[in-house]
């Protein structure tokens, strides 16, 4: 069976690439994400991520990664999902997300958002 590893490029149905680095030996990697959406006033730039993916038998892992956009939002975004690989050898990511806003004040019902992701693989290009 073919094994799902993050490392490579991706990219997601609303367009945001992210690169992951090698995935060390206890699960951990580090990377790098480019959304290309954003609710931030500031110009969009490049943000750091870092997670963890399990190594499972069947090669199909779950996963976690946060996301901090500090270079030009406030925000933070954490992910999970499971690599999937189908019949035709193509890997594809599932995930959900949360973002949590910087509320003006505690009990910042409103500052949450959640969602669903996709990320296919793509090659030869840098995020
Ligand atoms: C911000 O708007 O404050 C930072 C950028 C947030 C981008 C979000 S993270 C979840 C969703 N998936 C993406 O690829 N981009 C958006």
């Amino acid at each position: 069976s073919s094994k799902c590893i993050l490392t490579g490029l991706w990219r997601n149905e609303l367009g945001s690439k992210m690169q992951i680095q090698e995935v060390k030996g206890d699960g951990t990697f580090s990377g790098e994400y480019k959304t290309a959406v954003s609710l931030a006033r500031r110009p969009i730039q490049p943000a750091s991520l870092n997670g963890s993916q399990h190594f499972d038998e069947a090669g199909q892992p779950t996963f976690g990664f946060t996301v901090n956009w500090k270079s030009f939002s406030d925000s933070t975004t954490v992910f999970t999902g499971q690599c999937f690989v189908d019949e035709n050898g193509k890997e594809i990511l599932e995930t959900m997300w949360l973002l949590r806003e910087k509320a003006k004040a505690p009990n910042g019902w409103e500052a949450t958002r959640v969602g669903t992701n996709v990320f296919t693989r793509i090659k030869g290009q840098n995020v």
